[in-house]
């Protein structure tokens, strides 16, 4: 049991940012310690996910969920213990997944929480390669990118959450698999490490780097990134290629500006005619936890065996968690992005 003259540290959007997120959009605060009531459980958190979705959140603009209230804690998914539990299928120190929050603690049903097996897998990986962005990168290659033997697919972020696995993923499903990716290192780690065919820097020549690592052209585009990224990959699709709209992470810190301007920047959409080409936009919420069953045991079957690899990028402490998000959305994580909360 926790002492409940702790106080519950937590992170609060303090205001809503213009273009990219500064540490003072954020302010950590210590609230009174959550105490649970019947059929309920504390939860002392672990490990918080910081993802690009979180971003979205920020801004109070129409879209598929609704926003962070100002004041209110920061979203995210988390693992944590039981620290102290009022549902009898819950005891003291069991891990389990759930929409926490920034925070060091919260309280929350009973039935609203997923149990993990720490003896199946390190419990952080049910916020990267065994939760929701390997559940992505599953869903959008079963549904849309559907990549065959000897097919070309890139994937852009290719050594993010998602990226890792969608490429690999693809491998397993042999296709040639080309990894975008920002530097030598994340370069190096897609192709040697996750085993991709090759590894592209974004920050380099594009053109000359795709002709020489797609000579027959481009299948499967995982779109994780937009913007430059997505204008050099486009004419290069083959006929009846496939675009797997992701999500578009070079325009988050822009989007709501430009859109209201009109001065998004994108390509011309007529060889989609032409070439019969398949765009597609998914959000795994849609049918992705209704078939979680099925991408767990794919993934574990993989893990098992050695077949899948994942990286994560761990921040320590709470209070760091405003900076490793920023970061993330400038390119600075280094596999999943998690925070490690002390
Ligand atoms: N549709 C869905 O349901 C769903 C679910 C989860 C995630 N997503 C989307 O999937 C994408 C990847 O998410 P993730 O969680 O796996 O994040 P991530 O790839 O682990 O981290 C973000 C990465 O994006 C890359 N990036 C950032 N700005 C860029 C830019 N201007 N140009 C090129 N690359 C840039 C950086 O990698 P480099 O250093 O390699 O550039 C950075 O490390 C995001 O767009 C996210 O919104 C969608």
């Amino acid at each position: 049991m926790e002492d409940i003259t702790m106080k519950n540290p937590q992170i609060l959007l303090a205001r809503r940012p213009q273009g990219a997120p500064v540490p003072e959009d954020f302010r950590l605060v210590e609230s009174p310690m959550p105490e649970p009531g019947e059929g309920e459980v504390l939860v002392r958190h672990r490990f918080l996910s910081l993802d690009p979705y979180q971003r979205g959140r920020m801004d109070d603009a129409k879209s598929y969920a609704a926003p962070v209230a100002l004041g209110g804690v920061m979203e995210c998914q988390a693992v944590g213990q039981v620290a102290a539990s009022r549902d009898s299928r819950f005891r003291e120190g069991d891990w389990v997944l759930g929409g926490f929050g920034w925070q060091g603690f919260s309280v929350r049903p009973g039935k609203a929480l997923i149990p993990i097996d720490p003896a199946e897998a390190p419990p952080s990986t049910a916020l990267g390669v065994l939760g929701m962005p390997g559940l992505t990168a599953w869903v959008g290659l079963e549904d849309i990118g559907q990549p065959k033997a000897g097919e070309t697919l890139v994937v852009s972020a290719a050594s993010g959450a998602v990226g890792q696995v969608a490429g690999q993923l693809g491998k397993l499903r042999g296709a040639r698999v080309v990894g975008i990716a920002g530097g030598a290192a994340k370069g190096a780690f897609v192709r040697d490490t996750l085993g991709f065919d090759a590894a592209i820097d974004h920050r380099g020549d594009l053109d000359a780097q795709l002709d020489a690592a797609c000579p027959a052209g481009i299948d499967v585009y995982w779109e994780n990134v937009g913007g430059e990224v997505q204008a050099a990959v486009f004419p290069r699709l083959n006929d009846f290629g496939r675009m797997v709209m992701c999500g578009m992470i070079a325009q988050y810190n822009t989007a709501a500006g430009a859109a209201a301007t009109g001065a998004m920047p994108g390509p011309n959409l007529g060889p989609v005619v032409r070439k019969r080409l398949r765009i597609q936009g998914f959000i795994v919420s849609d049918t992705g936890w209704r078939r979680y069953g099925a991408f767990r045991a794919e993934m574990l079957g993989h893990l098992r065996e050695g077949r899948l690899h994942w990286k994560e990028d761990v921040a320590q402490g709470l209070a760091a968690a405003p900076q490793a998000f920023i970061g993330m959305l400038a390119g600075r994580n280094f596999g999943k992005q998690v925070v490690a909360v002390e």
